[in-house]
């Protein structure tokens, strides 16, 4: 991403809020939404905006798994990797989505399309193992099945 596109990305940003310290949450979702992650360039225009320094807004940021530093696959796969998907399976559908798309889990594919992660437990063990794609969620998801979610992605 250009320098340019995020400086006028950040400037619609910052034109619905005032500027004060307490709107960091809502403006770092807000900067997330707009580019998918957070970009180094805006972190900085976020500072300055609300008159801390980068450094606060880096540990708030850090402190939240929501955000994210790096650009971002359209399609964001995360794998569950909970006691209960873990026990059924997850590590081979893990590494049948790796195989697939050429990438390690907590990357992203090199044309933006994907992003693999595997994360805590999302809460629908009687389902395990579970993907969750977007808002998709998958469940009894063998690796045979991996190729299947891929291509309706
Ligand atoms: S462990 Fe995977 S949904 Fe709970």
């Amino acid at each position: 991403m250009s320098e340019i596109q995020v400086e006028a990305g950040i400037k619609e940003v910052f034109s619905k809020y005032k500027g004060e310290t307490k709107e960091l949450i809502p403006i770092l979702q807000a900067t997330q939404e707009t580019f998918g992650y957070l970009p180094e360039e805006a972190m900085k225009g976020i500072a300055q905006f609300i008159g801390v320094p980068e450094s606060h807004v880096y540990g708030v940021a850090t402190f939240y798994e929501q955000f994210y530093f790096t650009r971002r696959g359209k399609h964001e796969i995360k794998v569950c990797y909970g006691t209960a998907c873990h026990v059924k399976g997850a590590t081979r559908v893990v590494e049948t989505f790796e195989r697939e798309l050429g990438i390690c889990h907590g990357e992203t594919t090199e044309d933006y399309e994907y992003s693999l992660e595997r994360v805590a437990c999302v809460g629908a063990c009687a389902l395990a193992p579970v993907v969750v794609v977007g808002k998709k969620v998958y469940g009894n998801v063998a690796p045979g099945k991996v190729k299947g979610i891929l291509e309706k992605e």
